[in-house]
């Protein structure tokens, strides 16, 4: 099955992963890229306003395609927003996609959220929704302050070790 990786990432983690996942299994890999310069205060505006940013232009021949796995970070509970214009375009374009992304948690806990929005977005249910948090990297005595679970920029190790566990 031809797949193909999605990826937007602000501080490289999910660049990282996304890139990562791609070579394991042989998959084509495409970034997307936003227009204007993405600040904590745009993520903040984004999602309190529910906006829609402007991306690069995203040039994929979906039908070449039979499986999608978008992967990005979590913002404030939600999916990276630069994500929501291609959700926007897809639901026509893809049958079968998952959603995979390392991210810090909310206030530590899962993001509960995400399928329910990935739904939202697309239309259809996803196949996999995959949320590994950097707590579960980092070692759990003393317990990470959420600075330094921000600061946490994903090791090549640390990468190659959550490839095993999110592919099947
Ligand atoms: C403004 C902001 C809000 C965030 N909110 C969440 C959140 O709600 N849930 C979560 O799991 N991680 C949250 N994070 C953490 C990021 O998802 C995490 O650092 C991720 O690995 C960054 O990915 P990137 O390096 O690919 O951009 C937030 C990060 C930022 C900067």
């Amino acid at each position: 099955m031809k797949t193909l990786v999605i990826y937007y990432s602000f501080t490289g983690n999910n660049s990282k992963l996304a890139q990562k996942i791609a070579m394991s299994i042989n998959a084509d890999i495409k970034e997307i890229k936003e227009k204007k310069n993405r600040t904590i205060l745009t993520i903040l505006l984004d999602v309190l306003f529910n906006r829609i940013p402007t991306i690069k232009d995203f040039d994929i021949q979906f039908e070449l395609y039979e499986n999608l796995i978008f992967v990005a970070p979590v913002w404030f509970g939600k999916i990276a927003t630069p994500l929501r214009a291609l959700f926007k375009e897809l639901n026509v374009k893809i049958e079968v996609y998952s959603f995979v992304s390392i991210s810090a948690g909310t206030n530590g806990e899962k993001n509960s959220n995400l399928e329910k929005e990935l739904m939202q977005r697309t239309g259809l249910m996803p196949k996999a929704v995959i949320n590994p948090l950097i707590s579960e990297i980092l070692t759990a005595n003393p317990k990470p302050s959420r600075k330094q679970l921000d600061a946490y920029r994903l090791s090549d190790t640390d990468a190659h070790d959550l490839v095993k566990r999110v592919l099947p």
